[in-house]
């Protein structure tokens, strides 16, 4: 069974992972007077498409919504669909995957989740040729029933984000870690300013 069938499972295991407050410090940081924001990948509309006909003060792309689309092609699709949504001078926020997992042996834990403890199995695999990090995840629910999942996400490098973004017309004014400070990965916060 999958995860998706267990509403209650994926709210434990997709609680807030503070990503959002993330965003607000660094959005009150870089530009506190943005009035208008538009977030892609956090609903219907494909991002490597969509087209609001409205520009913003801030553009943000969270959750490694970015990490889904594979190809370079795309991607520079993605980041023209920021551009056409920023007014000059509008900060852009990402948040995504800029260095991959890892791990030699899958890792095992054991979660509280309404229905009682699960133990979940995690495992990943990275593949350097197309940059992607697949995550693996078996669940051993207290029901006894099991459930896995599998994600697929396209890590970005710093200097390929940067790439990315000039291509855009955005330059790069600050990369944070998950831990606010400093640049660790996997995951980080990318600002940049839209520079036309
Ligand atoms: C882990 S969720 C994050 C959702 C949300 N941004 C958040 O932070 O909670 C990843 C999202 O990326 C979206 N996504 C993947 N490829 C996309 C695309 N080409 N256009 C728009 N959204 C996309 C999926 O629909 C999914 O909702």
């Amino acid at each position: 069974m999958s995860i998706g069938k267990r509403p209650a499972l994926y709210d434990v295991i997709q609680s807030d992972s503070g990503s959002a407050e993330a965003c607000q410090a660094l959005i009150e940081r870089h530009r506190p007077d943005a009035a208008t924001l538009v977030d892609f990948g956090c609903g219907t509309g494909d991002m490597r498409t969509v087209r609001l006909w409205r520009r913003v003060e801030a553009v943000t792309c969270l959750g490694n919504s970015l990490a889904y689309v594979h190809d370079n092609d795309d991607i520079s699709r993605v980041f023209n669909t920021f551009a056409a949504h920023a007014r000059p001078g509008a900060l852009l926020v990402l948040c995504s995957p800029v260095s991959p997992v890892i791990r030699p042996e899958p890792t095992s834990a054991v979660v509280e989740t309404p229905d009682g403890p699960a133990k979940v199995t995690i495992g990943y695999e990275w593949d350097l040729r197309t940059q992607i990090n697949t995550r693996h995840r078996h669940w051993m629910l207290a029901s006894g029933d099991e459930a896995g999942d599998e994600i697929r996400r396209r890590v970005l490098f710093p200097r390929e984000l940067e790439r990315y973004a000039s291509g855009a017309g955005f330059e790069i004014v600050d990369m944070v870690g998950e831990s606010g400070s400093g640049l660790i990965g996997p995951i980080a916060h990318t600002v940049a300013r839209c520079t036309q």
